[in-house]
């Protein structure tokens, strides 16, 4: 059962009594999903995870949906062909688009390498609400750095599939934000995504260092 039109007649949409913006007003800021995209290793869960501590020390409400976690959990049945690939991004952009209504600042940090699952994901969130923010590093630095020593057993031929090595890239044209982790320190990557958040009156005013 995978197509709307498969879908039996007797499932109905119930509306909460509890909405989104109630949910944004109790928490004195706005909910938001900060998509980071990028190459393995270029620096997204690192700059995701230090921007949540920044936001939850001042009392915000965020979660980061982390990329290898959720492959322990809700999608552990899928692989790296294109179409698992596909599929994983379609359940976590649903997942980010609960967490939105539920008023949470929601972090991503998935490789997402194709365009238009980002496209996708974008498409499912009200307009404004999703902020892809690319991690810009250079392949052979992301390699160098090889966090996972995912890059080596990619090299080696162990593993298929592998972004920037045997699966593509499609660098984002247009993204809110670029952030190049090769040449700025993780403070200042993260000080940019929080300038952006203030930019956009997401977080409460004067509240954000
Ligand atoms: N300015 C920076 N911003 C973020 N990370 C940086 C920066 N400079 C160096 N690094 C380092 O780069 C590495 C990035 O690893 P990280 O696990 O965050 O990448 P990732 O994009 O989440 O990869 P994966 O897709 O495999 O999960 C870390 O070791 C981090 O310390
Ligand atoms: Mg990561």
């Amino acid at each position: 059962m995978n197509k709307d039109s498969d879908r039996p007649s007797n499932v109905v949409w119930h509306q909460s009594t509890v909405s989104r913006k109630l949910r944004e007003e109790k928490n004195q800021h706005k909910s938001v999903v900060l998509w980071f995209t990028g190459l393995s290793g270029s620096g997204k869960s690192t700059l995701a995870h230090a921007v949540e501590e920044k936001l939850y020390q001042q009392g915000l409400n965020t979660f980061v949906l982390d990329g290898d976690n959720v492959r322990h959990g809700l999608n552990k049945d899928l692989g790296f062909s294109d179409q698992d690939r596909k599929q994983n991004i379609r359940r976590i952009s649903e997942a980010a688009k609960l967490m939105l209504e539920a008023g949470v600042i929601t972090l991503t940090a998935f490789i997402s390498p194709f365009k238009q699952e980002r496209e996708m994901a974008r498409s499912l969130m009200p307009h404004g609400d999703f902020i892809e923010i690319h991690c810009f590093c250079p392949l052979e630095v992301c390699e160098t750095r090889d966090v996972k020593g995912l890059y080596k057993r990619a090299r080696n031929g162990e593993i298929k599939d592998f972004t920037g090595i045997s699966s593509p890239y499609e660098v984002p044209v247009k993204p809110e934000l670029r952030i190049d982790t090769n040449t700025l320190t993780l403070e200042e990557g993260a000080e940019q995504v929080i300038a952006l958040l203030r930019d956009r009156h997401i977080l409460p005013e004067g509240k954000i260092k």
